[in-house]
């Protein structure tokens, strides 16, 4: 029997522990470390680097390679200046920025009135555990929260505070948005204080510039998102690829957006990769692939079976200027539930603007309509780093084992692992090691295997489980005699001994994708 502690422990602690886990084996570094760091900007180590690897696989595998309708695509970073004035960026890529005059902190207005909201829904939180406790097994939550009178007082305040940030928000007026803060009391966490300045609109994007001229033709962006760099190869890929609507471009890049308030680790970065996917459908056909893709995509989060009751949609009230229909999928961090993925309906805004800023026609000819459209657009855009961190928050974990000893492992998806395999001859002598190492040969093609002969066998096992290593393969002398080994499984702790021969069979079959993505 395992007991597990992680979950009784606090979950800022947890957290705190993840980040320095990460660091401790290789997973993620701060950059720039030995100046101090670069705020939210951060490296990824040796086992990072894999685990981020076998994320982009799982995804392309499942979107690209298992889709006859889906092509990729790798777009410069750098585009011409015009694309982010078409795509609306320029003008509305902003986030409303707040300072407390007294702690000069810098806050996201509508960041710090949401914050306000989770403290209201946290207390109605309270109120159900309460409730619950009361009335036990008779207790009803959907009855509670809609004929409790305390809890419905809170509901309606949230309700209200929503939509005047909404009305204020989406009418640009900062004026009512400051008013809000102020009315609502709302202090700086660091100061204490609601001694604000005005509220104004911060672009996002950052700039710089091409060549040795400083005029402002040559002024360029860092993209804040790869969507844009497959639009404008719309015709390129449809006319290349030779592809018919419905059909899909998928990408895996970098992006930059310089977040007012970068934190909680690499959940929120200044630069970042996205792993996105444009799919071009008739008109009028956007909301059944929307929800083909809420469907789809869902599925390929839970396929990971890291808890099916830690996900969730959340759907957006307020719509983006290039969209129709948007949800999130949202995935239990340490710290809550928060955006994992976006799904968008985009209409075909971007098309039409880039048509518009580039006089080029951007339309395709559809052969059973006999006429020409400008497609509308269903994307999936998933941050990767924040789905890494998904991986790494949901596999730590703190077990107190049966004889009194404690491990701290990671209990990361096989077909995610960063190493798959270590082989771990029992001693350096009496042949052992050749043997390991024929054995390393065999599998190292195929598997990210790691070697290791030092220290007792039972700490080089801890050390695996820490980096999530799903099997240990130890070389003892009955190897010698049999061409047995023993193999270890990272999450049960059992071991049996298994035949060389029967090795690579055996982990093919448990990391396989199409296990996973069946
Ligand atoms: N093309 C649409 C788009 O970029 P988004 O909701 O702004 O939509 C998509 O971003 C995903 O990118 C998010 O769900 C999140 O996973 C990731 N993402 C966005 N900003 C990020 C940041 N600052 N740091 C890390 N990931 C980020």
């Amino acid at each position: 029997m395992i007991y597990y502690f992680c979950g009784m422990a606090n979950y800022e602690d947890i957290f705190k522990k993840v980040v320095a886990h990460a660091k401790e084996y290789g997973y993620v570094f701060q950059s720039s470390e030995i100046y101090d760091g670069l705020s939210a900007a951060y490296d990824y180590g040796p086992n990072g680097v894999e685990l981020k690897n076998n994320i982009k696989n799982y995804w392309w595998k499942s979107m690209v390679n298992m889709h006859e309708n889906i092509v990729g695509l790798d777009a410069a970073i750098f585009m011409h200046p015009t694309s982010w004035k078409a795509s609306g960026h320029i003008d509305a890529f902003n986030d409303p920025l707040i300072d407390n005059k007294n702690s000069k902190k810098r806050y996201r207005a509508d960041v710090l009135i949401e914050d306000h909201i989770a403290k209201i829904e946290a207390k109605i939180e309270k109120d159900c555990v309460k409730a619950a406790k009361r009335f036990g097994d008779n207790f009803n939550r959907e009855e509670f929260v809609s004929t409790n009178e305390r809890v419905i007082e809170r509901q309606k305040k949230i309700d209200e505070i929503i939509e005047k940030m909404k009305i204020s928000l989406s009418s640009g007026n900062l004026e009512n948005v400051k008013s809000l803060i102020e009315n609502l009391d709302i202090k700086c966490p660091v100061s204490g204080t609601n001694n604000w300045t005005d509220v104004r609109q911060f672009n996002l994007m950052f700039k710089t510039q091409m060549g040795a001229t400083v005029d402002t033709s040559s002024d360029l962006y860092l993209r804040p998102e790869t969507a844009q760099g497959i639009f404008v190869n719309f015709l390129n890929v449809q006319k290349t690829a030779r592809m018919k609507v419905p059909f899909g471009i998928a990408q895996i890049g970098k992006a930059f957006r310089n977040e007012i308030v970068a934190r909680q680790f690499i959940f929120r970065m200044r630069e970042f990769e996205q792993m996105e996917m444009q799919f071009f459908v008739r008109p009028g056909e956007e909301m059944k692939w929307y929800n083909y893709w809420k469907e789809f995509r869902m599925n390929w989060h839970q396929s990971l079976g890291m808890g099916k009751d830690n996900y969730r949609f959340h759907n957006h009230e307020t719509l983006a200027h290039y969209a129709n229909a948007a949800t999130d999928i949202e995935f239990k961090f340490p710290f809550g539930f928060k955006e994992l993925e976006g799904i968008h309906s985009r209409t075909d805004f971007d098309l039409k603007a880039h048509q518009e800023h580039s006089g080029k026609k951007l339309q395709y000819f559809d052969p059973e309509l006999n006429k020409s459209y400008v497609p509308y657009v269903v994307e999936t855009s998933i941050g990767l780093d924040r789905m890494f961190l998904t991986v790494l928050s949901h596999s730590f974990l703190e077990e107190k084992l049966e004889n009194g000893e404690s491990r701290v492992v990671l209990k990361i998806p096989a077909v995610l692992a960063p190493v798959k395999a270590a082989i771990l001859p029992l001693t350096k002598k009496d042949g052992m090691p050749e043997k390991a190492r024929d054995i390393m040969k065999m599998l190292q093609i195929d598997f990210n295997c790691q070697y290791e002969d030092k220290d007792s066998i039972g700490k080089r096992y801890r050390r695996q489980d820490a980096i999530g290593t799903p099997f240990c393969i130890t070389i003892d002398h009955q190897t010698l005699e049999d061409n047995t080994v023993t193999l270890r499984d990272r999450d049960s702790m059992s071991q049996e001994r298994v035949l060389v021969e029967k090795l690579h069979s055996f982990i093919s079959e448990k990391v396989n994708i199409a296990k996973y993505l069946d």
